[in-house]
């Protein structure tokens, strides 16, 4: 089976492709360039209950004041002696669960360091679990500024990756040669054996040296550390560009770039970080880039060295970018992280009710699976107090300055609200304010056609999809309040960086609300994301599918959106809602993936059991996006740890599919034991705020204090559901498969006090994710050596222990011995 649509590297994009061409017309697919890599620090550990629980203090201790204790504990003697941190101010209390999520930054003599990151999770005056990627070595072993021998990682990278497709190359034609073949060099039986990796190398290492010129180029001009900056930015922009000929230009002349830049710098004002500097007039940018200095750490020979860089949050067409370049030449870059995973006044119009919308329901994924019907504006006063068309002045970015004083709510017609403003995007561009939005008058009616044709040239697919814009727009505002409610109810609330104008009050930043893009001209057959930290809004693109003729409208499949809104869930729940940079490369940028993946199946399953693939109606395709669609049968999804290992797995998606199989596979294993509810939506609150338990949560128990414990979701679906938001926020910034997985085992001790602990140890074994599953020699990208192990802990061996594992939901396999034929995709 070919793989028709391969992973983008890093990006948030659905599947990172797109193309033009006639409807239904199969064409080569063109990708988003993405770029994304970073130093591993050898020193980062996530330790989660029940292995280790430290409860020195008493149960009713302020948690910060127990972080700050154990921090001391932690760090004595350990870290430089200029070593300080600030507790972050997006730490937050779970109000569902009582875990207080505590984020601390690492100072060195005063200057922030990038990587240096504890994330405690604290109940009752004891730490539940904590991970930790503070700056350890002794000062004496770390200059505080680079070694001078500091080399350049990113050419180090590249080396391992080229050295690996050569490898890799010889290997195949060795394989072919042996049997009895022809080996024509660079034939497609040796090509497509190397998955995505070309297109890794191709993208990520343009210009991994800084070419001498920039160096020079500063003598041009008056030497200041702005020069340097700029230097630093330009080197970088060489490398992000996905424009070639301006990257030449840039290495060619970049004194003509370097003039034209400006800088402003901003002192902030309690003067305690260094200043902002913003830099405009970046070549390829859409926005001007923020840039502060600050500390990252990286390995020398093994060992830490803490390195000066800038800094650059750099906004693109199509990539945001969170960077790190070293800030004294040669201007080496040390770590990408791409945030992008892929009016005129208006007439007061006050509605009369409650809005309904022609849509293909909650629950109905795409239009295969059922009929549009109509259905009703479905807040409830938890996740949206004031309803979806609603926005207070003061936060509705339509407005001028003068009329945001006024007071109260403005009550919209049309696509535009507190948590969604939803319109099209024709232009591909990135104004959107004023984009077009289907009003549906004072009845709130939004109920619009939904018959396109078929056409006969890709001119007339163009126009024919337009027609319908007002049904795909409705249908975009309406799945993407239902994900924002949704997830608000599991714990993706203002305090946890969820994404709103307005907070009520209720902490966290604002001004965030998701900006949806309908229709999105800047591409084909795909979707994107991008998550900046709170208090900017994320931005999420839909595109035409030229797949089928008619086109086919991403925005009418519901697991498309909800795939792309949990890249902003995710994002924002690990490593604490300030930080957008945790899930970058490698295995926690394919759990990025993953997540959207596993929500949007499990959001669309019912009673029955089914398999279900990903992206099939879009992509026109029955078996979907993915390699595999989701499936507790071996033989229909044979992925396990160990699959991470085949080059096709080398990029996000390919990583994200193997996470989802792992955690579709748990999941059964709940809903086996505790049953399934027909809905994935908690009962709406009563008038005095109380939260019914209904069908929906256990009995409401307390503890030896008389306090309520937290709600427990009573099915399987939903307990699951709530265990995978949870475990996000317990798991450490950059996780690996293994945070993660111990991560959702922490968080089911702390809601169910570890019921479940060896039923979800099974799940994950069952696919090779066992206590004792290694990897061996990482790089940024994928790559390395895993071993499975299909054991559970011993505690859940045997019928002795308290606990009896469940059976697995699909037979134990048995380990997979490294298969070459699985490495012929073209075989299958
Ligand atoms: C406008 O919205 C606010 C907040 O939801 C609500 O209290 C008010 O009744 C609405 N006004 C009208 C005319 O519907
Ligand atoms: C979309 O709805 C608007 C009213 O909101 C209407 O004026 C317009 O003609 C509709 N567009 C199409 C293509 O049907
Ligand atoms: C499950 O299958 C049964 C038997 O085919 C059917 O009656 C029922 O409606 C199905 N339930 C759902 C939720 O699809
Ligand atoms: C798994 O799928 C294969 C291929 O479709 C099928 O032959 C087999 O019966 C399935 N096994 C189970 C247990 O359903």
């Amino acid at each position: 089976m070919r793989r028709l649509l391969v992973a983008s590297l890093l990006a948030a994009g659905l599947a990172g492709a797109f193309a033009h061409s006639t409807p239904g017309e199969h064409q080569e697919i063109r990708r988003r360039k993405t770029i994304g890599f970073g130093p591993t620090n050898p020193h980062a550990v996530y330790r989660s209950s029940p292995s280790v629980v430290i409860n020195n203090f008493g149960r009713n201790e302020d948690p910060y004041d127990v972080a700050r204790a154990f921090i001391q504990e932690l760090t004595a003697g350990r870290v430089p002696a200029d070593s300080t941190y600030k507790i972050r101010q997006d730490s937050y209390t779970d109000s569902r669960t009582g875990v207080t999520h505590i984020y601390a930054r690492q100072y060195v003599a005063g200057v922030e360091v990038l990587n240096g990151d504890i994330n405690l999770n604290v109940r009752d005056g004891a730490i539940i679990s904590y991970g930790d990627s503070f700056f350890k070595e002794p000062k004496d072993a770390s200059l505080q500024a680079a070694p001078p021998t500091l080399p350049s990682l990113h050419s180090e990278y590249c080396q391992q990756l080229s050295d690996e497709i050569q490898s890799r190359r010889d290997k195949q034609r060795q394989l072919l040669f042996a049997q009895g073949n022809q080996v024509v060099m660079g034939s497609k039986h040796v090509e497509d054996n190397l998955g995505d990796l070309p297109t890794i190398h191709k993208w990520n290492c343009d210009y991994v040296q800084a070419p001498s010129s920039l160096m020079s180029a500063a003598d041009d001009l008056d030497f200041s550390e702005e020069t340097e900056a700029g230097q630093a930015l330009l080197r970088f922009m060489m490398s992000a560009t996905s424009n070639p000929e301006l990257a030449d230009d840039m290495a060619q002349n970049p004194s003509k770039y370097l003039e034209k830049l400006s800088f402003t710098v901003e002192h902030n004002i309690l003067g305690d970080d260094l200043p902002t500097v913003t830099i405009r007039n970046v070549p390829d940018t859409v926005n001007p880039v923020k840039a502060r200095m600050a500390f990252i750490q990286a390995p020398v020979d093994g060992t830490n060295y803490l390195n000066f860089v800038w800094k650059f949050e750099v906004e693109m067409e199509h990539n945001w970018y969170e960077s790190a370049v070293t800030a004294y030449p040669p201007f080496n870059i040390i770590s990408v992280v791409d945030w992008a995973s892929d009016s005129p006044l208006p007439v007061p119009n006050e509605p009369e009710s409650s809005a309904v919308y022609q849509v293909y329901p909650w629950g109905v994924n795409d239009p295969d699976c059922g009929e549009r019907s109509e259905v009703e504006e479905n807040f409830d006063d938890l996740s949206s107090p004031i309803g979806w068309h609603s926005i207070p002045y003061a936060h509705d970015p339509s407005l001028p300055s003068e009329l945001r004083k006024q007071k109260g709510y403005r009550n919209t017609t049309d696509t535009w609200g507190n948590n969604v403003f939803a319109h099209e995007n024709w232009e591909g561009r990135n104004n959107w304010i004023e984009n077009f939005r289907p009003s549906a008058g004072r009845k709130m009616r939004f109920r619009y056609p939904y018959r396109p044709q078929r056409t006969d040239n890709s001119q007339d697919a163009m126009i024919e999809a337009k027609k319908h814009i007002n049904a795909t727009i409705t249908q975009l505002f309406y799945t993407g309040n239902m994900i924002h409610d949704i997830y608000y109810r599991y714990g993706f609330d203002e305090v946890a960086g969820n994404f709103q104008a307005y907070n009520f009050g209720r902490g966290g930043q604002e001004d965030d609300a998701v900006i949806m893009n309908a229709q999105d001209g800047s591409g084909f057959n795909n979707a994107n994301f991008m998550t900046p930290p709170d208090g900017q809004n994320g931005r999420c693109r839909m595109y035409l599918w030229n797949t089928a003729n008619p086109y086919r409208d991403g925005d009418l499949e519901a697991g498309i959106v909800i795939h792309e809104y949990s890249h902003g869930l995710s994002t924002r729940l690990t490593g604490g809602p300030a930080n957008s940079g945790c899930l970058g490369w490698g295995e926690s940028g394919g759990m990025g993936e993953g997540w959207g993946d596993f929500l949007a199946t499990t959001i669309r399953s019912n009673s029955n059991y089914s398999d279900y693939p990903m992206g099939a109606w879009a992509a026109n395709k029955e078996s979907g996006i993915r390699n595999f669609p989701y499936s507790t049968n071996l033989t229909i999804n044979p992925s396990t740890y160990k699959t991470l290992d085949k080059p096709g797995y080398w990029g996000v998606h390919a990583i994200g599919e193997v996470w989802a199989q792992i955690l579709w596979i748990v999941s059964q294993g709940a809903i086996a034991k505790h049953g399934f509810s027909d809905t994935l939506y908690p009962p709406k609150p009563e008038a005095n705020g109380r939260i019914p338990e209904g069908d929906f949560y256990r009995p409401v128990e307390h503890d030896a204090n008389g306090k309520e414990k937290p709600l427990v979701p009573k099915h399987g679906n939903t307990l699951m559901f709530q265990l995978v938001l949870n475990g996000m926020k317990m798991q450490p910034c950059r996780p690996s498969f293994f945070d993660a997985r111990d991560a959702i085992i922490a968080a089911d001790q702390a809601l169910t006090g570890g019921e479940n602990y060896c039923d979800l140890w099974t799940g994950f074994a069952s696919r090779g994710l066992g206590p004792d599953a290694r990897v061996d020699g990482r790089t940024p990208w994928g790559g390395g050596v895993r071993t499975n192990d299909y054991s559970v802990p011993s505690t859940c061996r045997g019928d002795d222990g308290p606990q009896k594992p469940i059976p697995a939901p699909t037979p134990t396999p048995k380990p997979t011995p490294p298969d070459d034929d699985d490495d012929f995709p073209w075989r299958r």
